[in-house]
């Protein structure tokens, strides 16, 4: 356990594992039962854990994501949790000093060591060390530990009710009160696409950590800080600066003189070294040690996105020395990279171009700009301890299949554990990440904001090697939403609301933010105008911009929820900016996943275990939801209004049917929208970015999301997926004036040329004559992220017997570089233009076939005997994964040979006897 190396070797030896006079007892190897006074009995508990799971794993309770569990279980978060440690033995007596660490305690809780009281905790994403030193000195037998979470919603309320304790007017500070007095997951107390299960627990690791002497310390944290020399965060980076590393090791213990640190780098795969250097100027303070190194003349290879180059990492080694003696030692993977939101005010040569005035808002990585392709990312699950590296990895496997390179990690779920950075490293996924903050005010209170600050800091350390850390911001929706709001309720007393946003978002948490990284920007809120300043000296270092805005400028990101489905694709209405950051619409998930929550006779449209599900417009309570005929109705307009209605007698099939046409409009309504977000990216708006919402669900319910809780991916995620490729052709339809325009548009770095065919054929698969009076092929030039019109008309100039009897097959192909390859790579994408809603067309029976060859493991579907629009291949449960091609258009005489990618299967049978295909055809009863 204890030992020594001389410093030549530790230099060498990079991949020692630290344990230097420490002895580390990982309390997840240790017997752990739970009690409360809501139950008359204990039962076995783990850690990392929460009561509700461990009450599953006991038998005591049901399934929480059954039926309507969420209501029925509120009784746990309405208890306090008590979790006890058997007697922890193998401590080592004759070392000097002990301390409980715990990763990660959710949320109010009391720790007790040996029968002391040790420390009281109120903060979820905060790690603790509580020395016991003292008490272990006593403790007569081995220490037994005991943690009493008390119920969030119960202390919250106690909270709110002390006269001491802010208040706000009701009329803006609503959904799931007294949330905003807690430093835990605000979404544990519902949110519109959540349940309310307000877990406690130790959700995250913990140990117990015996220093053996005077001189000894252990890691706790570690910040490592990659950037180009001299970089200021709000700048953009100088390429031609050499790398920075600067180092730095949060411990507990006490470090003595003559202390050294020594970096290490070498290459992930190679195992190539890349340099090892000590820092020539070594910082200690009482918590910390930091050093820093420069490479000069050397040029690691550099780390991109998905898409855009190769996740190239590294694995930086730091060693800390007292003299000769290796004291401590971390290696953390990371990669080389420069990542920066660019808020500058738009420049001449901009305006050049023909870019709007204004401000920017996009990323910029390595310098280069690039259009920001994804969705937010949401809690995967209520309980966290059981989101495993699997389930991250599917999911993550599925945003890169999807074409995304980029999700925004939403506040107010958990800052995202390491492992899952990890897995976004290897894939090239940004993490746009938020501190937990949402669509509330919140408290300013001295011991509030000490709270959150060591909050901040703690976990902009923890995550900054990752290269995947794209954004630091506030939190969600204040600005943009909130403030607006306050305003409106409040007009007096608006000027001190504003006050405490400034105090809470830019002059606490911006300058910790840029003390503890220089590699990383920062946005008081997820979507902005941007700033008009910055001055880091002044009291109040940034000035957002507000309302200081001008007619024909544009400045910062945006976000559009809009469930009027009459306007749902009028293009006049989507918002116009540098970048949508969210928009979406809620749609129910597929049946095979409402059989994992629901029994058969709740499989219905308007059953109550669905509706009460349905959590859009929550209502003033914990997790109430009061309104949720609301939201189905507005998935049933949006359904009714551009869709043939679904009524098929036998019921389970008129639900699924029913599930599944609220999925084409929504996928329909996010095609319309990342279209024009992504033809702006040519536009004087120059917009560079398309987040929509939401990736994934957390769990079973009709939600904003793309991909179902298990992993099933919904007619959106198919269809975002086709949509987000490099080059794209799409109509642009004003159904009041009749234009048509079709453009081609591209986010490759370099321009690409190619073709577009225009082929109109009526629904039986016909061509009409003259091609109804269009071209049938065009040529196109399309530049570095940008747009081009290929071809514009007036439906009403066009002759066609029918316009409802027609559709128009568009299809591109075209060749360019991918960005970072000197390679030519062929492109192609095939979209479609009807000049009449789905309801209103007169669609025929396609006769779509569907075969499989075991050979090579592939489906083949035909349309027959017509156009099949929105073809849709379905795979039973028990199963999970995705078709390489799936919701397209198919017109007879073409044959699409898919394959199947399975992520995991729990199915014995020949699961792909069970695929089926269907149309927009079958969406209905006919005779
Ligand atoms: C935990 O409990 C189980 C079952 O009672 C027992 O077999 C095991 O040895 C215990 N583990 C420890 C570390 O005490
Ligand atoms: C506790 O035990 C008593 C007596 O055995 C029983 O009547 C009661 O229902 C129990 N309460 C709970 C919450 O299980
Ligand atoms: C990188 O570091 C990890 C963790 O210490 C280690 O397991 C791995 O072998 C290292 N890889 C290389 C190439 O050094
Ligand atoms: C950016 O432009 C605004 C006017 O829109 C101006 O007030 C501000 O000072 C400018 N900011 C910088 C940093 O130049
Ligand atoms: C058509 O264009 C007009 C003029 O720009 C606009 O007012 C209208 O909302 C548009 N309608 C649709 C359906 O896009
Ligand atoms: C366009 O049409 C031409 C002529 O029929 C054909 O050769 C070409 O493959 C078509 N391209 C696409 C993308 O369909």
């Amino acid at each position: 356990m204890h030992f020594r190396d001389s410093l030549t070797e530790a230099v060498l030896a990079a991949n020692l594992v630290a344990s230097w006079g420490q002895h580390v007892q990982d309390l997840s190897g240790v017997n752990w039962t739970l009690s409360s006074p809501a139950i008359n009995f204990t039962v076995p508990a783990s850690l990392p854990s929460q009561a509700h799971l461990d009450l599953l794993q006991a038998g005591v309770i049901e399934d929480p994501y059954h039926g309507l569990n969420e209501i029925n279980l509120r009784w746990i978060a309405d208890a306090n949790w008590i979790y006890t440690s058997d007697p922890v033995t193998g401590l080592l007596n004759e070392y000097e000093s002990a301390w409980l660490v715990f990763e990660g305690l959710d949320t109010f809780a009391t720790v007790t060591f040996c029968g002391h009281y040790v420390a009281s905790t109120n903060n979820q994403f905060r790690q603790y060390a509580f020395d016991v030193s003292s008490i272990l000195r006593v403790c007569i037998g081995d220490p037994v530990i005991n943690i009493d979470f008390a119920s969030a919603p119960q202390t919250v309320n106690a909270i709110a009710e002390d006269p001491s304790s802010e208040e706000w007017p009701v009329e803006f500070q609503s959904q799931f009160p007294n949330r905003w007095f807690m430093r835990k997951e605000q979404s544990d107390f519902g949110w519109d696409w959540g349940p309310a299960f307000a877990p406690a627990g130790p959700w995250k690791p913990a140990s117990i950590v015996q220093l053996e002497n005077s001189g000894d310390i252990h890691v706790l944290n570690t910040d490592l800080d990659i950037y180009r020399q001299g970089n200021i965060n709000y700048l953009p980076p100088d390429q031609d600066q050499p790398w920075v590393i600067n180092a730095s090791i949060d411990y507990i213990g006490l470090l003595l003189s003559h202390i050294s640190l020594s970096i290490d780098v070498r290459g992930i795969g190679s195992g190539e070294v890349l340099t090892t250097q000590f820092s020539s100027d070594v910082t200690v303070t009482g918590t910390s040690v930091t050093g820093t190194i420069v490479l000069h003349e050397l040029s690691p290879k550099l780390w991109w996105p998905s898409g855009l180059g190769d996740q190239n990492l590294y694995n930086v080694t730091i060693t800390v020395y007292a003299g000769i003696d290796q004291i401590a030692h971390v290696t953390k993977r990371t990669g080389f990279r420069t990542i920066f939101l660019n808020q500058r005010n738009i420049t001449e040569s901009q305006l050049a171009q023909g870019i709007a005035p204004g401000a920017n808002w996009h990323f910029e990585i390595n310098g280069r700009e690039f259009y920001a392709k994804g969705s937010n990312l949401i809690p995967v699950d209520a309980f966290w301890p059981r989101v495993t590296n699997e389930k991250m990895s599917r999911l993550f496997d599925a945003v890169v299949a999807g074409n995304q390179n980029m999700l925004r990690v939403w506040s107010s779920g958990a800052y995202l554990h390491d492992f899952i950075y990890d897995l976004a490293d290897e894939r090239g996924i940004l993490l746009w990440s938020e501190f937990q903050f949402s669509d509330a005010l919140y408290p300013v209170d001295e011991e509030f904001l000490e709270n959150v600050a060591k909050e901040v800091v703690y976990n902009v350390r923890r995550v900054n090697h990752h290269p995947s850390l794209a954004l630091w911001a506030g939190g969600n929706e204040i600005e943009s939403l909130m403030l607006p709001l306050t305003e409106a309720a409040d007009p007096s007393g608006f000027p001190k609301y504003l006050a405490e946003y400034e105090r809470l978002y830019i002059s606490l948490i911006l300058p910790l933010v840029y003390q503890n990284t220089r590699s990383i920007s920062y946005s008081p809120s997820s979507t902005t105008e941007g700033y008009l300043d910055v001055n880091l000296s002044a009291p109040l270092p940034m000035t957002e911009r507000y309302k200081n805005l001008e007619p024909g400028s544009y400045f910062g990101d945006t976000d559009y929820y809009n469930y009027n489905t009459n306007v749902s694709f009028d293009y006049s209405l989507y918002p116009v900016g540098r970048f949508a950051n969210e928009f979406g619409f809620h749609s129910m998930p597929s049946l095979q996943t409402w059989q994992q929550a629901l029994d058969p006779e709740d499989l219905h449209f308007n059953s109550s275990a669905v509706m009460l599900r349905n959590h859009h417009y929550p209502s003033a309570g914990f997790g109430s939801y009061h309104n949720s005929s609301l939201g189905m109705g507005e998935m049933t307009l949006g359904v009714e209004r551009y869709y043939p209605i679904p009524e098929k007698p036998d019921s389970v099939a008129n639900f699924s049917a029913w599930c599944h046409a609220t999925q084409l409009f929504q996928a329909e309504f996010y095609k319309s929208q990342i279209q024009f977000y992504r033809r702006g990216s040519g536009m004087p708006e120059r917009q560079l970015g398309s987040l929509y919402w939401q990736l994934e669900d957390i769990w079973q319910a009709s939600t904003w999301a793309g991909i179902e809780y298990d992993g099933r991916w919904k007619v959106m995620h198919y269809v975002s997926r086709d949509i987000y490729q490099p080059i794209i052709v799409s109509p642009f339809w004003n159904y009041t004036t009749s234009d048509l325009e079709v453009y081609v548009t591209s986010d490759l770095w370099d321009s690409a040329k190619g073709t577009v065919n225009l082929t109109w054929l009526t629904l039986s698969g016909h061509p009409i004559a003259d091609n109804a009076g269009t071209p049938t092929t065009l040529p196109f030039t399309v530049g570095a992220i940008n747009t081009t019109i290929v071809y514009n008309t007036n439906i009403r100039d066009l002759n066609f017997p029918d316009p409802r009897d027609a559709i128009l097959i568009i299809s591109v192909s075209g060749q360019g570089h991918l960005p970072n390859s000197e390679d030519i790579t062929s492109f192609a994408h095939e979209n479609y233009f009807t000049p009449a809603f789905p309801k209103d067309l007169a669609i025929v029976d396609p006769q779509i076939e569907l075969s499989y060859d075991t050979q090579t493991k592939v489906f083949t579907v035909e349309a027959k005997a017509g156009v099949s629009l929105y073809t849709w291949l379905d795979y039973p449960a028990g199963l999970v994964g995705y078709f390489e091609q799936n919701a397209f258009t198919l017109v007879p005489g073409q044959k699409k040979h898919i394959r199947f990618v399975v992520q995991e299967n729990h199915s014995n049978s020949e699961w792909q006897r069970d695929v089926t295909v269907r149309s927009l055809w079958d969406q209905t009863v006919r005779d």
